[in-house]
């Protein structure tokens, strides 16, 4: 599906200010290819593809996770997971998505996992620096996503998971292991 075609599909699918946001992560996704020599094709597609299950209902979300025999464990964990996940089937499904890196950076936008791709990184990166977000710190993560792939990604599973302690709620055991990968 070309980026057109694919950005009017978005459109019906999302909220206004959800699309705007899929559009600038996808703007931050192709220039961070570019400067880490990513297929800047495969970067724009995956920027896209991330949050096309954002806006669907809780049940709807469930009822995918359940048909698909994905991890049970998503279920306890809070609902803001699950559109990971649930994007990758669907662009894989609906969209004939083929190519597992795509649908990996789809998938794990939301937890982070231990072995990531560096297209996997630059999604998880390019989501959480785009230039609409603003929270303490992003200054410095998107210089970091500037200077070095890995490291801007250990900086930004390090903000997340820190979010979710000191908000006290559970931590998706990927986004562990995540951390714990650029810990070591
Ligand atoms: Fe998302
Ligand atoms: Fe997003």
């Amino acid at each position: 599906m070309d980026v057109e075609q694919l950005k009017k599909v978005l459109q019906e699918r999302l909220t206004q200010s959800r699309y705007e946001h899929v559009l600038r992560v996808a703007e931050k996704a192709k220039s961070m290819a570019v400067r880490y020599d990513i297929s800047v094709m495969k970067a724009e597609q995956a920027a896209l593809f991330h949050d096309i299950a954002k806006c669907m209902s809780k049940t709807d979300l469930r009822d995918i996770l359940e048909r698909e025999q994905e991890d049970p464990r998503l279920l306890d964990f809070h609902h803001e997971l699950w559109h990971g996940p649930v994007g990758a089937v669907i662009a894989q499904k609906d969209f004939n998505v083929a190519d597992p890196d795509i649908v990996h950076a789809i998938r794990y936008h939301t937890t982070g996992r231990a072995e990531m791709s560096d297209l996997e990184k630059l999604i998880y990166v390019a989501d959480m620096i785009e230039p609409g977000r603003d929270f303490p710190g992003v200054e410095t993560l998107r210089e970091l996503a500037n200077e070095n792939l890995h490291a801007a990604m250990g900086a930004c599973i390090y903000q997340s998971v820190k979010y979710l302690v000191n908000k006290k709620v559970s931590v998706y055991p990927d986004s562990i292991d995540c951390y714990n990968a650029y810990i070591d």
